[in-house]
């Protein structure tokens, strides 16, 4: 089971704040059809107090650096928002969503129904070329469930054991996948999708009062260099998003690694911080910064 834990970067001046209970992730419905790495399921509970905590139901939701989108989907699912638009710069995700706001979801569910997969099978499939947007998007899908990692980037390989030796196959789950996509149908009007630069898309909406941000960058900052073998568009203007954080006239919530100069950055454009630590059964801790302008929510 996994619990999540929220601590204070400043412990000294939260004596008085009992920790949060833990949360129980495996309680999150997994709504995206991605395997993600860097996904947000875990930080969905979060995300969920933040809403109940700060609105009421604001009219639009952006996610400018969209991914496996779970933030976005579970706000639909769970009415927090009437609308959500999602950005990804990245073809072959935008792929994906694009289909899915252009009403071809039950066509990739049937789709994936449908193939036999083997090596062989994949191959074939992922090295057709010239291929329409929802073929495209079921390449993104095939990749991103036999590749190692679910890494879309370039050198990505494909599971070699994977889970209980079942290899290229172990985390190909047609009718969970399936069911996801034909899900999808229920919530596809109330989103948008740009395969946009997410810098300029938060610029657009920034001065909206009534539009939220769930903001999730590749973070290539300092030593990490994570976020360059997982993603393939990993170079970003840290700083820069920073600046356009303090335009934002709504409200906004960001993710970022634990990093000493993203905390810096962070104090330095006015920004509170919150240190999220994820425990699992295997003790391996994961650790988030949390960056808001407001976030004594957090606290009790
Ligand atoms: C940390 S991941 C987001 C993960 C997502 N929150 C999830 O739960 O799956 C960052 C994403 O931003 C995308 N990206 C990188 N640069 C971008 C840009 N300038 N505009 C939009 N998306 C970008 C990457 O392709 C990657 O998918």
């Amino acid at each position: 089971m996994n619990v999540l834990q929220q601590q204070s970067l400043f412990p000294e001046l939260n004596e008085e704040l009992a920790l949060p209970k833990p949360v129980n992730v495996a309680s999150v419905p997994q709504r995206s059809p991605f395997r993600y790495p860097g996904g947000k399921t875990w930080f969905v509970p979060t995300f969920r107090n933040w809403f109940v905590n700060r609105f009421t139901k604001p009219s639009l939701l952006v996610e400018p650096f969209a991914g496996g989108g779970i933030i976005s989907l579970t706000a639909l699912f769970d009415e927090l928002v009437s609308n959500v638009v999602m950005v990804e710069i990245d073809a072959d995700i935008a792929a994906v969503w694009q289909s899915v706001v252009d009403g071809h979801a039950e066509w990739i569910a049937e789709r994936i129904l449908s193939f036999d997969l083997t090596k062989e099978s994949v191959m074939a499939e992922i090295t057709k070329k010239n291929v329409d947007e929802r073929e495209r998007a079921f390449q993104t899908i095939l990749k991103n469930r036999t590749f190692h990692g679910g890494i879309l980037a370039d050198g990505a390989g494909f599971l070699k054991r994977g889970e209980s030796g079942k290899g290229i196959k172990s985390r190909w789950y047609p009718n969970t996948l399936a069911k996801r996509f034909k899900d999808l149908t229920l919530i596809a009007d109330r989103m948008k999708f740009f395969k946009e630069d997410g810098l300029k898309v938060i610029r657009e909406y920034s001065q909206k009062k009534d539009v939220v941000f769930f903001i999730d960058p590749p973070y290539t900052a300092g030593g990490k260099k994570a976020g360059k073998r997982l993603y393939r568009h990993f170079e970003l203007d840290h700083d820069r998003l920073f600046t356009l954080c303090e335009s934002i006239e709504g409200d906004f919530l960001m993710t970022y690694d634990n990093a000493d100069e993203v905390k810096s950055m962070a104090k330095r454009h006015g920004f509170e911080i919150r240190l999220i630590l994820m425990k699992n059964t295997h003790h391996t801790t994961m650790e988030e910064l949390v960056i808001g302008k407001n976030l004594s929510w957090m606290d009790h």
